[in-house]
């Protein structure tokens, strides 16, 4: 590929993920995860190339045009999916970054892994990226791309974005290798966060641990600067709202009621399976609600939809082990013979069945110990079709800083928790049509448009 992209995404991940069957036949499939959701519509806007892992390891591919784009497949080896991929961005920075609510591990060999596939991304992407083309790097698996990059290719334009939380730096100072990823995500010019807090983190760890000047906002190297702000990611708030009017989606979400037999009350839930997401407190807070006669299972369903991720490693085979005897528990020991009072489906689902199942739900419950944003909860606000749904929402997702007329819980506090659920079920109605027309304002008025305009404006601003 010639040098000729202007506009460059880098993400671990591309859209699409390949998918070979047994019998060989290969198939391809939308990548799991927010960073997709959000990304693929700035890409079909934008145009360019996205460079990023097709999902297979062991497998070199071609770049392909696909959806008005460039895909630019990087391979990885069995042995890099395990100590990059598994290890050091899903064992190592996942947990740290994410409040440590399960324990990092800290090994050598995934550390020199991780440098290794950053320096490939870099690589390829010095390759494609055109004369003074802006370049955008995503998240965690990659913070060493920009120093590497803007060694090899001084004349692009660098932006970062981190798609999950920044810890606090008494956190982050546990990282055997601290230094090499504040170095990385300092060859950027602008490196963007999910919410304030996470920036200042960031900006108070260069103060720290660099004897760099800090001038407001822009960390001052010698040759570039490179700024650092937050920049609330969102959602085609409009793609979705079109989506679930589309009558085969009504029709969808029409059948779907049929199925559970029309209860009273839908509580939902929607996650990868990921034990960042709270789904131990939630099935336990609404297994006790059942269990307690205070949610009656003859009328009232919760609906728990789980998307497979990263299914090899422990903590993430303990949680789908956890849940599933959660689950088995509590619909054994509750409700009559018929329809079971939580329904648990541990797959992925086109995005067409996600919104028909958004339109039935009364209550989406959604309960990340940390998270970086939550697009689930912007998903839900956007394509519930009327006033009268409810979102419970963890004060520990990103989005909880706007949607401020959520259910706000602490998931840790199993009552609370439970009070809140309870709440957003028995609300007057006038309350919750209140209370969702405030958050569709705001799902409305920040956009995916409007996020990546705002970082990308600024981008090339700064670098100009
Ligand atoms: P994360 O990036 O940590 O996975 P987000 O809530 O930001 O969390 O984004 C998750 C994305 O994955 C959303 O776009 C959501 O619609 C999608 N998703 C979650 N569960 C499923 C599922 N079972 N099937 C299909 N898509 C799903
Ligand atoms: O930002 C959340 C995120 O970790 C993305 O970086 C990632 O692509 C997505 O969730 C799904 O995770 P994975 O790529 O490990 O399946």
């Amino acid at each position: 590929m010639n040098r000729d992209a202007q506009f460059v995404v880098v993400a671990n991940r591309l859209p699409v993920d390949r998918v070979v069957a047994d019998d060989g036949s290969v198939d391809w499939r939308t990548s799991p995860g927010g960073l997709v959701t959000a990304l693929e519509p700035v890409m079909r806007k934008q145009g360019g190339a996205w460079i990023g892992w097709h999902g297979a390891p062991d497998e070199e591919l071609d770049p392909f045009d696909h959806d008005g784009y460039q895909i630019v497949p990087i391979p990885l080896s069995q042995q890099e999916f395990e100590e990059y991929y598994e290890g050091f961005s899903n064992a190592t920075l996942w947990p740290l970054y994410h409040d440590t609510v399960a324990f990092p591990e800290f090994h050598r060999e995934w550390w020199d892994a991780y440098v290794e596939v950053n320096r490939r991304f870099a690589e390829r992407t010095a390759e494609v990226a055109a004369e003074g083309a802006t370049v955008w790097i995503q998240d965690y698996q990659l913070q060493l791309v920009p120093q590497l990059l803007r060694e090899m290719r001084p004349d692009l334009k660098i932006g970062f974005f981190l798609h999950i939380p920044f810890p606090p730096i008494e956190i982050f100072l546990q990282l055997p290798w601290r230094e090499q990823i504040i170095q990385g995500l300092l060859g950027a010019d602008l490196v963007g966060f999910q919410v304030p807090g996470a920036a200042s983190n960031f900006r108070r760890l260069v103060r720290k641990r660099t004897r760099l000047k800090l001038d407001r906002d822009r960390v001052l190297l010698p040759g570039h600067a490179c700024n650092v702000k937050a920049y609330p990611i969102s959602i085609d708030t409009e793609g979705f709202i079109e989506m679930a009017q589309d009558p085969d989606v009504v029709a969808e979400s029409d059948a779907l009621l049929e199925e559970l037999g029309h209860p009273k009350v839908v509580l939902l839930g929607v996650d990868r399976l990921d034990y960042t997401k709270g789904l131990r407190q939630r099935v336990r807070a609404i297994g006790e609600l059942f269990e307690e006669g205070r949610l009656d299972p003859a009328d009232v369903v919760f609906m728990q939809i789980a998307t497979p991720s990263r299914e090899r490693v422990d903590e993430y085979r303990r949680l789908r082990d956890d849940i599933d005897q959660l689950v088995g528990r509590i619909n054994s020991e509750v409700g009559g013979i018929g329809r079971p009072p939580i329904v648990y489906r541990h797959a992925s689902f086109p995005r067409t069945t996600m919104a028909a199942m958004y339109r039935i739900a009364d209550v989406m419950v959604v309960t990340p110990l940390a998270d970086g944003m939550n697009l689930v909860a912007k998903e839900y606000v956007a394509c519930h079709p009327n006033t009268s749904g409810a979102l419970v929402l963890s004060e520990f997702a990103g989005a909880a800083q706007e949607l401020r007329q959520a259910y706000l819980v602490n998931p840790y506090d199993l009552n609370g928790l439970k009070e809140s659920i309870m709440r957003a079920v028995t609300d007057p109605r006038i309350v919750r049509q209140r209370r969702m027309r405030a958050l569709k304002k705001q799902v409305l008025a920040n956009t995916i448009d409007s996020w990546a305009d705002s970082f990308l404006n600024d981008l090339r601003e700064l670098t100009s």
